[in-house]
């Protein structure tokens, strides 16, 4: 089952069960100064989820974009993306939770569907707080959903309970919506690594469960005094990482390795005359990067590269990405032919970016060209700073390293990474303070 199948699959599915499928809202958030980009699938419906009615009425599915930025330095990890779709499907105050859970389960197990195992399959639920008590109807409703399988699925272990860090969701913002969830996992059957802890659990770290899917029952409106208030409507707010579900489907141990990024990382094989065993973390950098990139730029509400904002963060992901590439071998711009790969992949459901698919490729080229001056700068001034030394190189300080920075541009990773070659390092604490005072 490919990536654009699965989505298809999701949103056939709660159409079925009498939603209507809104398209994606813009990445780039409207009317929201709060946050840079739309990072859930709820973030765009919060006037509906405090009451204000939906044109396309209370059930709703959706496949939506999102960027997540506070993830970029995971990047190249195998789970963290900067863009993702999620899959969601919302009730706006009619049904609540044995409806969205018995669903969730079904189009997870059913033949007709995804067919998997339910064996593989694990939650977890609210244990209850003073805010808002165990979430004992979820547990009840899971374990006639297992049996159904002849599962005994036991609280404590198939089923456990969390406090608010790991089972409640929201606001997006400081306040709004928001409630208490169960989450699903999927069991990899990777054997549990000790030192996470004596006993695996669904949010252990060890890395055998991995969630694919968030049901929330947004059931209440945090103030802005910090206390909840139940909401006039009780809502459904479901989101499904579209990445992490294929992986499951598609059997391979990372997102990277799904349908959707397996034609990214040949170009970039091609391009580079590297190849991905060896060289994963470049490669998903790139991957990840350029992707949401494209996404951004290629967006209605499209935004390209600049010092502010949104700009600066389609910036700094496609510097990155282009480091990484120049890391790589590749010595040509090519951060616009990655994203031609995926306006390919993508334009089918994702229409603006066929349609927005020259001004992309404009402001890629446009944006690694000035980077290679930059670099072209950075490099002659870092030169300078080391022949200064009469003897060898003379060491960089931790303000020259910021100088390059906050001056020139040049990236601090990239003065680490020749200064080790000369067997020199950044006093990062310098680098930090010289950070902060600027
Ligand atoms: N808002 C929840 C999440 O982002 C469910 O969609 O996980």
């Amino acid at each position: 089952m490919t990536t654009n199948e699965l989505r298809q699959k999701f949103l056939d599915f709660f159409k079925e069960k009498g939603h209507a499928i809104i398209p994606s809202a813009s990445v780039v958030p409207e009317n929201d100064p709060t946050v840079l980009f739309t990072t859930a699938g709820m973030h765009p419906l919060v006037p509906y989820l405090l009451g204000q009615p939906h044109p396309m009425g209370k059930r709703l599915a959706d496949a939506q974009k999102c960027v997540r930025t506070d993830d970029i330095d995971e990047v190249g990890d195998n789970r963290h993306l900067t863009f993702f779709e999620m899959l969601g499907n919302w009730s706006l105050g009619d049904y609540f939770k044995r409806e969205t859970i018995t669903w969730s389960f079904e189009f997870l197990t059913d033949k007709n569907w995804l067919g998997i195992d339910p064996e593989k399959l694990f939650v977890t639920v609210f244990e209850g707080d003073e805010d808002a008590p165990q979430d004992e109807e979820s547990i009840g409703i899971w374990q006639g959903l297992f049996a159904t399988y002849g599962i005994v699925a036991d609280a404590g272990d198939r089923i456990r309970a969390y406090p608010k860090k790991e089972n409640w969701w929201g606001p997006a913002g400081l306040t709004g919506p928001c409630g208490s969830d169960t989450e699903i996992f999927y069991d990899t059957g990777k054997p549990h690594d000790k030192t996470f802890g004596e006993t695996c659990h669904q949010n252990c770290d060890c890395g055998r469960f991995g969630e694919i899917w968030n049901n929330v029952f947004m059931e209440y409106d945090k103030q802005a005094d910090g206390s909840f208030k139940p909401l006039a409507q009780k809502n459904v707010d479901t989101g499904m990482g579209l990445e992490r579900i294929v992986a499951v489907m598609q059997n391979v141990e990372t997102v990277y390795e799904i349908d959707a990024f397996a034609p990214v990382l040949d170009k970039i094989a091609g391009l580079s005359g590297k190849t991905y065993a060896g060289n994963e973390r470049a490669f998903r950098i790139i991957a990840d990067h350029v992707r949401a990139a494209t996404f951004i730029i290629g967006d209605e509400r499209g935004v390209a590269p600049s010092n502010v904002g949104q700009g600066y963060i389609v910036r700094r992901l496609l510097r990155r990405a282009i480091r990484e590439g120049r890391r790589l071998g590749i010595t040509e711009p090519f951060t616009h032919l990655v994203a031609e790969v995926y306006a390919g992949l993508y334009g089918e459901h994702y229409r603006e970016l066929e349609e927005n698919l020259s001004k992309i490729v404009d402001e890629m080229k446009k944006e690694e060209e000035k980077f290679g001056k930059t670099l072209e700068k950075g490099m002659k001034e870092l030169e300078k700073m080391l022949s200064v030394g009469a003897h060898g190189y003379a060491p960089i300080t931790g303000e020259q390293a910021f100088l390059l920075f906050s001056s020139y541009g040049f990236p601090l990773e990239l003065t680490e990474e020749i200064l080790r070659e000369k067997g020199q390092s950044v006093d990062r604490d310098v680098f930090a303070s010289e950070f902060k005072k600027h």
